[in-house]
């Protein structure tokens, strides 16, 4: 097998802890260099099980450092980069929308000049990765799934900003032939993550019997999909992905907000002893996200046909590995939330 030499960006957030862990334990010939800037974000914590394995590199610098980006490609000879760095979450980009450009698009963009020129010798062996999203498709209101043809929609400024970084990946593919991937997975849930998402929020707040904000009416839908499934398709895809070609990951496993924040509410009842009802009672409908898109739902039918992978996790049992996992991880979910950690957003949803 090749040895490559991988530079895996963002792999100190949620989902690129879970991403480096699977590749430093699963490739022990592999070099993985984590490159993350280490913002509220970012979290050293996450990878403290593999950082002492002699395959794992951490590099803290920030992806809008062209030069060090370049030092970087030379240092570890990097062959291969998966690149999940960015500014991640809605309800910040509606507060600070060039903050996500700088990072989503620039830092692609930077990252993309990198690889092209530090790959002087050919591009044979070579794969530069993409992590995007099921939002650049805008919202799925009418029924029907997104494919990877449905044209791109975005209606956020997170997604615009994710949506014009997959264009510029596309548009290296074309005018240089850089063998680029791209994946768009729908919403992510597991450990690790940081409790400004829906599902990290929701627990956090009802260990803390603070209230549940639900955005609207809770009526919005979700795809979930546990972050182990989705690390396993990013695996898939950068060994067996084909170059210049998109490819959708989804759960097939659609919620409603409010559903969810229930079946939840229902689990951690269960798990802390507490009487049937009382996590519900926290629910509390607080005002609409700005252009809430209505309703997420991938369809993933092309990478399960070209790789074979299918999401192993139910929900269930997912669910339930995460509400235990944060309840073995009270220190963690302290640290993450000491400070003013929402100070950027919560005036914009009171009740
Ligand atoms: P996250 O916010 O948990 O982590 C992002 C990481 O990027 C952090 O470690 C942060 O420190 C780092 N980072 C931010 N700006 C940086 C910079 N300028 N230079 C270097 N590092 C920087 O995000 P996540 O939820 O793990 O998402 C990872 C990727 O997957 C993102 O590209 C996101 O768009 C995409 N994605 C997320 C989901 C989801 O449900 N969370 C679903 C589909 C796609
Ligand atoms: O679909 C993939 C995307 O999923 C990723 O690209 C994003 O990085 C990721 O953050 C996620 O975006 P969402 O906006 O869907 O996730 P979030 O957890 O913020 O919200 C999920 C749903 O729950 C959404 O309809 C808004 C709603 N919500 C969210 C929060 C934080 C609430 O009702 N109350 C809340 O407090």
């Amino acid at each position: 097998m090749t040895k490559r030499k991988i530079l895996i960006t963002g792999g100190a957030g949620f989902i690129g802890s879970h991403v480096v862990r699977l590749f430093v334990n699963k490739y022990p010939d592999y070099t993985v260099v984590n490159l993350d800037k280490l913002t509220y974000a970012g979290n050293l914590e996450n990878l403290r099980d593999i950082e002492k394995k002699p395959n794992y590199h951490f590099e803290k610098g920030d992806i809008l450092d062209v030069e060090f980006l370049f030092e970087v490609f030379k240092k570890y000879d990097i062959d291969g980069v998966i690149h999940l760095a960015a500014e991640s979450h809605v309800d910040r980009s509606l507060h600070n929308p060039t903050e996500f450009a700088e990072t989503n698009i620039l830092g692609t963009l930077n990252l993309l000049r990198a690889a092209q020129a530090s790959w002087t010798n050919g591009y044979e062996g070579k794969v530069f990765y993409h992590i995007s999203t099921d939002e650049v498709y805008g919202s799925a209101d009418h029924g029907g799934f997104f494919t990877e043809t449905t044209p791109i929609d975005p209606r956020s400024p997170y997604s615009a900003s994710k949506a014009s970084s997959d264009h510029f990946v596309s548009a290296f593919h074309n005018s240089f032939k850089l063998p680029t991937r791209i994946s768009r997975c729908s919403n992510n849930y597991g450990p690790f993550h940081f409790p400004e998402k829906l599902i990290p929020l929701m627990i956090n707040n009802i260990l803390n019997n603070k209230p549940l904000p639900v955005y609207g009416k809770g009526e919005n839908i979700r795809d979930w999909l546990f972050v182990e499934d989705h690390a396993r398709a990013i695996d898939s895809i950068f060994h067996f992905g084909k170059t210049g070609e998109v490819y959708n990951i989804g759960g097939n496993n659609e919620w409603r907000n409010i559903d969810l924040v229930n079946f939840l509410c229902h689990t951690m009842d269960k798990k802390l002893g507490r009487e049937e009802g009382t996590s519900a009672k926290l629910i509390t409908y607080v005002k609409d996200r700005l252009g809430h898109d209505l309703r997420y739902a991938i369809d993933a039918s092309k990478l399960t046909a070209e790789t074979g992978w299918r999401p192993q996790v139910t929900f269930e049992e997912g669910l339930e590995k995460t509400v235990d996992w944060y309840l073995a991880n009270e220190g963690w979910l302290k640290n993450v939330t000491s400070g003013d950690y929402l100070k950027y957003y919560t005036k914009m949803y009171q009740a």
